[in-house]
């Protein structure tokens, strides 16, 4: 038979195969979330997400080395508090455990990029990313405290900040606030398309950030909606948000997709702890072959349109990546 077009042609072997490549996991593309906590010689492993840590400083030094000899550029902080009240004081206190681990990064690791999450529920008792007044989450009383929040991070030495609340109008308000102090040349990578999502169920686990009446619907998106992605996601670059994060990843390629061909802007690709947990389980069966499954997932998240990967199996990908010479 005569058939002119035959795409196998350009599958017949490794070669050819790499030559017509369209998408490359670097590891330049990589953001490794990490949890610190107070303590020292900590180094206490999350159950529904082995491999990953909740570590105190002196362990966190140790841990940021491995990333930094991998040549994993970036690290998304997240701090888990001795202890937790009504208004979330523990996430803009100046020595705050975010704060504290902001500055021992820098100070061993000048180079590395630190970002840092900027929200409320890892240090509000009720778990929840905002102010409660009468039984509501409240949306304007909560934006100072993530200014704040920000500003602390800033001051401390972070190179980026990244709002995952969801209140309306924090772009705009963490903005302001950096500025006020001198902070203009400090990007905010905003968690634009956020997604009430069942998929950040071990993350809680591990932040004990789990909200304590209701969810966290009146805030996070509806997964059925991709309109109103493009909205909020609009509104924040319109608020000054150099970077955005599609948030989780794995289900929501159609997200990636639209917001990389409609705003052009940096997109950021969540893969978040339950697309880990659900990974890791799998494998520990024996039901799936770990690299594959990771490398394609990751793959996919650049071919929708991601330029950047949060990833919690950022330091697996960058052996992988390693070993077969893709440095
Ligand atoms: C804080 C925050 C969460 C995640 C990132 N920042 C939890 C949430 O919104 O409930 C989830 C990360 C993950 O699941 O890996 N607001």
């Amino acid at each position: 038979m005569e058939l002119k077009r035959r795409p196998r042609r350009l599958r017949a072997n490794e070669a050819i195969r790499s030559m017509v490549r369209e998408n490359h996991l670097r590891v330049e593309d990589l953001i490794y979330p990490m949890f610190v906590m107070p303590g020292e010689k900590k180094k206490i492993e999350i159950s529904s997400m082995p491999g990953v840590y909740n570590f105190s400083l002196d362990e966190f030094v140790i841990a940021l080395q491995e990333v930094v000899t991998l040549g994993i550029p970036a690290v998304l902080l997240f701090g888990i508090p001795e202890s937790k009240d009504s208004v979330g004081t523990g996430a803009y206190d100046e020595h705050g455990i975010v704060q504290e681990a902001v500055r021992v990064a820098k100070k061993h690791f000048p180079e590395l990029y630190v970002i840092t999450d900027v929200c409320l529920c890892e240090y509000t008792d009720h778990g929840h990313c905002g102010l409660i007044e009468n039984g509501q989450i409240v949306n304007d009383p909560t934006l100072d405290l993530l200014a704040q929040t920000a500003l602390s991070h800033a001051r401390a030495g972070a190179d980026m900040v990244a709002p995952s609340d969801m209140m309306d109008g924090r772009v705009a308000a963490i903005r302001e606030g950096l500025d006020k102090e001198g902070f203009s040349q400090i990007p905010i990578m905003a968690y634009s398309a956020k997604v009430a999502s069942g998929f950040y169920g071990p993350f809680r686990d591990a932040a004990g950030s789990t909200p304590q009446f209701g969810d966290r619907r009146t805030y996070q998106m509806d997964p059925a909606n991709g309109n109103e992605a493009m909205l909020e996601t609009a509104l924040d670059i319109e608020e000054g948000a150099d970077v955005i994060i599609v948030k989780p990843a794995l289900a929501y390629g159609d997200i990636i997709y639209r917001s990389k061909e409609k705003f052009g802007v940096p997109v950021v690709a969540y893969n978040v702890s339950g697309e880990y947990a659900m990974v890791k389980a799998a494998s520990a069966n024996g039901w799936i072959d770990e690299k594959r499954i990771v490398m394609e997932a990751l793959v996919s998240m650049k071919r929708a349109g991601a330029d950047l990967l949060i990833t919690y199996h950022a330091l697996d990908a960058a052996r992988w990546l390693r070993a077969e010479g893709h440095v």
